[in-house]
């Protein structure tokens, strides 16, 4: 954790088109710059490196909201969120939003960072579908966390995603440049996705689109 540094903008994102941005922060957002709502928040973490986590991420997530013209309170942001998404891995947040001038047809934005680790056997039985199984038999360790990265990235852009299981999306198409497709099966909803490696993981975005 390195105090007092600024969130860092990823490099371009973009997907179908639309920009995405797109921040990353490895510093807890300095305490004395909290709205109300924020401070009481943090108390509700018991443990202290919960706390800084959880400030790493508000870190990046009031960046990115600030670049996408949201509040800089990020309290009043709550999840599943049309324009903006976090996501934490011990140490960095990333943080990305979609600008409302672009966001024509978008219902859900969502992203998704993991650090390079083998999924047990267990884990990948947990989240894929038949037919992802299928598309990822003998492939790599490497292959399976993208696909995870994914399939989270798209749960956190569904609008209305209470209570649905990673299982109830499919990705249905995944090209070698990283841009992709899922559904919310039976045809409630179609995601487009976009994945790149980063910062020794992956890193993926999903838009919901609009029918
Ligand atoms: C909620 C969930 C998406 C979080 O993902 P994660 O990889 O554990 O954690 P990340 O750090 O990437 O993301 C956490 C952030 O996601 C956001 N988030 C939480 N719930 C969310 C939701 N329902 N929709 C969209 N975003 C959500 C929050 O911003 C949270 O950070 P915060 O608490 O600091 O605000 C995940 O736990 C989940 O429920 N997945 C799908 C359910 C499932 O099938 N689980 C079984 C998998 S085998």
């Amino acid at each position: 954790v390195i105090d007092g540094q600024a969130p860092v903008p990823l490099p371009p994102l973009t997907v179908l088109g639309r920009p995405l941005y797109g921040v990353q922060s490895a510093s807890p957002l300095p305490l004395e710059s909290l709205h109300p709502g924020e401070r009481r928040r943090l108390n509700e973490w018991e443990h202290a490196h919960r706390r800084v986590e959880w400030l790493i991420g508000r870190h990046a997530l009031r960046a990115a909201a600030q670049a996408a013209g949201l509040p800089a309170d990020t309290s009043r942001l709550s999840f599943p969120h049309v324009q903006i998404s976090l996501s934490h891995s011990p140490g960095i947040a990333i943080a990305v939003a979609v600008d409302r001038s672009c966001g024509d047809g978008v219902a859900g934005v969502g992203v998704d960072f993991e650090r390079e680790r083998p999924l047990s056997a267990n884990l990948l039985r947990m989240f894929t579908t038949e037919h992802e199984a299928a598309l990822l038999r003998d492939s790599s360790d490497a292959d399976v966390l993208r696909l995870w990265t994914i399939k989270e990235a798209v749960f956190k852009a569904c609008p209305r995603n209470a209570g649905l299981l990673l299982t109830d999306f499919e990705v249905t198409w995944l090209s070698p440049d990283g841009t992709g497709c899922a559904v919310l099966r039976p045809d409630l909803a179609c995601f487009a996705t976009s994945s790149r490696r980063h910062a020794a993981g992956w890193l993926s975005v999903a838009l919901c689109m609009e029918p």
